[in-house]
């Protein structure tokens, strides 16, 4: 028997990066939102005396060795359990592989959730209590990205992303992504974000001026202030109630969901855009078409996601996005119409119902 795991895809609804480290990683600040849109992770595992692992995949573009985050994950999972399995892992990947979905960390954790389940792992919370916190610590070990996964929903992300609080479920909200094919390479984008803030720092010139310090003051500022949006911004049953309604036209502020609004309040954005799109300007152009701003389609908030080359746009329903989806296609590039995640479907519909 093998099981099967729904690997969700994740934007980044803000990210706000601190000062470089000496462990080689940068403090942030950031907001993660899963989405509906997966990749499919099927499990089979037999108990042996040594582990061996094996990975195949649909997309030839995917490792099938050990630099498989999938494969890391299930390797460091036995070890830290003193276990040892004859291990396949086949990923179905449905994602587009650009960056900023975090697709690669989802395939990590939902290997692990497909092992276990497999195994029978943990599967009482009290044989093994701590299990969610060594979980945890395992996924941060394999990537900063991969935690948020083990959480859900609307996750607010601090250190280095890999320290991941779970913020109130939202209404699910339309969510358009472009996938552009353009490569950005994620450490290559903070040292760019280092070298612009270090310019900044020297230069005299106003437009240099305008870089933000990247300073921990101002993490600590964004965090408490996104924690203050989202305190104030729990989950409304008459939002929900009204955006079903057909005979009442909703604020565009309830459209957006109680959050999303309070964050675009805060003034939310992705500092990786100041670095990504200087390079590549096109980008800026994908995110100008998925604002609309002043159309009929305007969205309620677009960004990059994570250092790109993925945006996103959220939108008050399908006819919208799929409006700026036929723009984008005018340009020649993809996208994929999804929607936001919230916590309790995602975790409702993580595990597929075993085939037999
Ligand atoms: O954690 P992950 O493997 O995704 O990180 C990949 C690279 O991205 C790191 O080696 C580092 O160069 C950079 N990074 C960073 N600060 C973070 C996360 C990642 O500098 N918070």
């Amino acid at each position: 028997m093998a099981v099967t795991a729904r690997s969700h895809a994740k934007i980044n609804l803000g990210l706000a990066i601190g000062p470089p480290r000496a462990d080689g990683f940068h403090s942030l600040v950031t907001v993660y939102q899963t989405l509906a849109a997966h990749d499919r992770v099927t499990v089979a595992a037999l108990p042996a005396a040594q582990t061996s692992i094996r990975l195949s995949s649909n997309d030839a573009r995917v490792p099938t060795d050990e630099r498989n985050t999938a494969w890391k994950m299930v390797a460091l999972a036995l070890d830290h359990l003193g276990l040892a399995a004859e291990v396949s892992i086949h990923i179905d990947k449905q994602l587009p592989v650009q960056g900023g979905l975090g697709a690669g960390s989802a395939n990590a954790v939902a290997a692990l959730l497909a092992l276990e389940a497999e195994l029978g792992i943990a599967a009482d919370p009290a044989q093994r209590p701590s299990w969610q916190a060594e979980r945890l610590q395992l996924a941060a070990r394999v990537g900063s990205d991969v935690p948020l996964f083990l959480v859900g929903g609307t996750i607010l992300g601090l250190d280095r992303g890999q320290s991941v609080f779970p913020l109130p479920d939202q209404p699910s909200l339309c969510c358009l992504v472009a996938t552009p094919a353009v490569g950005v390479s994620t450490p290559q984008a903070f040292r760019d974000w280092d070298a612009l803030c270090a310019a900044g720092q020297e230069s005299t010139a106003p437009s240099a001026r305008l870089t933000p310090l990247p300073d921990d003051d101002r993490l600590g500022q964004l965090s408490r202030i996104y924690a203050g949006a989202c305190s104030q911004a729990g989950f409304h049953p008459e939002v929900a109630a009204r955006m079903d309604s057909s005979g009442v036209l909703p604020q565009r502020q309830s459209l957006a969901g109680p959050l999303v609004s309070a964050l675009v309040r805060t003034g939310i954005g992705n500092d990786f855009e100041r670095v990504v799109f200087a390079q590549h300007p096109f980008l800026a152009q994908i995110k100008r078409i998925l604002v609309a701003q002043g159309t009929p389609e305007e969205s309620l908030y677009a960004s990059l996601s994570g250092s790109g080359s993925s945006l996103f746009g959220l939108y008050p329903g399908r006819k919208e996005a799929e409006a700026v989806a036929q723009r984008l296609r005018a340009v020649g590039v993809e996208s994929l119409l999804t929607h936001t995640l919230p916590r309790q479907s995602y975790w409702e519909q993580v595990l597929l119902p075993t085939a037999g």
